[in-house]
């Protein structure tokens, strides 16, 4: 017999998968019994990654089979699993500022998805990247990491070449990289003008603009940016972060316009207030203050804007386009 594993081979996968199992069944009950109440939401995550590591598990097995089985035992072991929020799409996903406080729970859920996803992050958080390649695979996450500035055409240019060689096709792009830098008009410097401005804005056109032409060629693609609350109702020490964000449903409303005959949706997500260290970096008066007008009376989870993500990254979602879902807890309605 002409195998590809020898029996240790054999149980050593054995007992990885029953750790992975392990992993992922204490992630579920973490979502299950959720501080913040059982949702739909957490059914939903339930089920997916109940899925997931059965599909994971029937996969590997079926290789175990086959390898010692090459007379076709392996098509015996194929496992059906009924329960699912969304099938998986299978597609190529990249997440600007991917290793960042949302975007963690972006790549998370389009991961978990069934998507390959690569997340983004900026030179001086290269040993971050690292650490945190190493977290998501600990998750059974496998997700490609590349560092872009994302302020710099060119290098956005680089990135898109490079990966567009590596995977043949990008098919869905988030735009999340951002930052803040606070402070009320009169005090503002023109440098953090510029910094957010650059990092939030002018970054959404680096990226996309260096990825339609592939996305248009093959007639498909997902295109989601990644706004604010603040850009749809302003925010007192925000006039950069509020322009910024602002500026993004604008684009977004219009490259919708465009790329309508091709396929390609482009919307947007507003978070409000997300449980990240950027909000956390605010000072504790000013959160609290915030808190109190939320009418959920809390922060968003951040794996509550990486879903909607997922959501609108979906195949099914081809209908909604140059559109917002606003996550915010209800702190702005219009
Ligand atoms: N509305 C009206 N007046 C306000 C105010 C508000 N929301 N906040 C402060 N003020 C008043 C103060 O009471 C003070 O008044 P007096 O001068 O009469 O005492 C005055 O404005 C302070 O003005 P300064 O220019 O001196 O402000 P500062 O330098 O002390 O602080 C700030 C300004 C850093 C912008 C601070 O107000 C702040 O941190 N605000 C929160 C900004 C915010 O919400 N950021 C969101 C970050 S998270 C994020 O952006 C993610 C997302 O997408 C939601």
């Amino acid at each position: 017999m002409n195998t590809q594993f020898t029996q240790s081979d054999y149980l050593d996968m054995f007992s990885e998968f029953t750790n992975q199992c392990q992993k992922t069944h204490t992630e579920m009950i973490k979502n299950w019994y959720d501080p913040m109440g059982v949702t739909m939401n957490s059914f939903f995550k339930f089920a997916e990654m109940a899925n997931a590591s059965v599909n994971q598990i029937a996969h590997q097995h079926a290789a175990a089979l086959k390898s010692f089985f090459p007379q076709g035992a392996s098509e015996k072991c194929v496992v059906k699993t009924t329960v699912t929020s969304q099938p998986q799409t299978g597609h190529i996903a990249i997440v600007t500022g991917g290793i960042g406080g949302i975007g963690t729970d972006i790549c998370r859920s389009l991961a978990r998805q069934g998507n390959k996803v690569i997340a983004t992050y900026i030179s001086f958080e290269a040993e971050r990247a690292v650490e945190w390649q190493k977290e998501r695979l600990e998750e059974g996450l496998d997700i490609y990491v590349i560092e872009c500035d994302v302020t710099d055409f060119n290098a956005c240019k680089k990135m898109a070449k490079k990966l567009e060689k590596k995977y043949a096709s990008i098919d869905i792009l988030v735009n999340c990289a951002g930052i803040t830098r606070d402070a009320t008009l009169k005090k503002m410097k023109k440098e953090n003008w510029h910094a957010v401005l650059d990092t939030n804005l002018d970054s959404v056109f680096n990226v996309t603009r260096n990825f339609i032409n592939g996305m248009v060629k093959r007639q498909y693609g997902r295109i989601i940016n990644i706004s604010s609350v603040n850009g749809h109702k302003g925010q007192f020490g925000q006039t950069n972060y509020s322009a910024a964000k602002a500026g993004m449903v604008g684009f977004t409303k219009s490259l919708a316009r465009e790329l309508a005959d091709s396929g390609i949706t482009v919307n947007t997500v507003s978070p409000g207030y997300v449980g990240t260290s950027m909000v956390k970096a605010m000072p504790e008066n000013i959160v609290n203050n915030i808190i109190a007008k939320i009418p959920l009376g809390r922060l968003a989870r951040p794996s509550e804007i990486g879903d909607a993500v997922a959501f609108l990254a979906h195949t099914n979602s081809g209908y909604i386009t140059g559109s917002d879902i606003s996550i915010n807890g209800g702190l702005f309605m219009r």
